[in-house]
């Protein structure tokens, strides 16, 4: 199928869940206010692939961050959705396979990863439930 839905009203800020579309992991994380604010804080000029917040979220729900759960080295899946586990250095995602670490914004900010990790098409259908493509 190519789109997917996936109801959100239980991820409590501060968790995430992993769900999949198109056979690939998808995070969707609803970041807390101080996980906002620390992807706010960082220069855009010090980012490898520089994208804001706002930019990788819909405008007014910039807490709930939806992207594939995909190492864009090569394509591990990183920690960091499941309660528990190592969120890296920056404390969004971690990929152990090399050691790539992504910010609450899920931006690549140390280790081998070229890019951010993919945010894909998706829309709001209400305030709880997204649909993915
Ligand atoms: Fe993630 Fe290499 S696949 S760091």
């Amino acid at each position: 199928q190519s789109s997917t839905e996936i109801d959100i009203s239980a991820i409590e800020p501060g968790m995430a869940i992993k769900a999949s579309w198109q056979k690939q992991p998808v995070f969707v994380r609803n970041l807390t206010p101080a996980e906002m604010a620390e992807a706010n804080a960082v220069s855009i000029g010090d980012l490898r692939d520089p994208q804001t917040l706002a930019d990788r979220t819909k405008p007014g729900k910039e807490n709930w961050l939806v992207t594939l759960g995909v190492c864009t080295h090569l394509g591990c899946v990183p920690l960091g959705a499941a309660e528990g586990e190592n969120r890296g250095d920056f404390g969004g995602y971690f990929c152990p396979c090399h050691g790539s670490h992504y910010d609450t914004a899920a931006r690549i900010r140390k280790g081998p990863a070229p890019t951010n990790l993919v945010v894909p098409p998706y829309e709001f259908t209400s305030d709880t439930v997204i649909e993915i493509g």
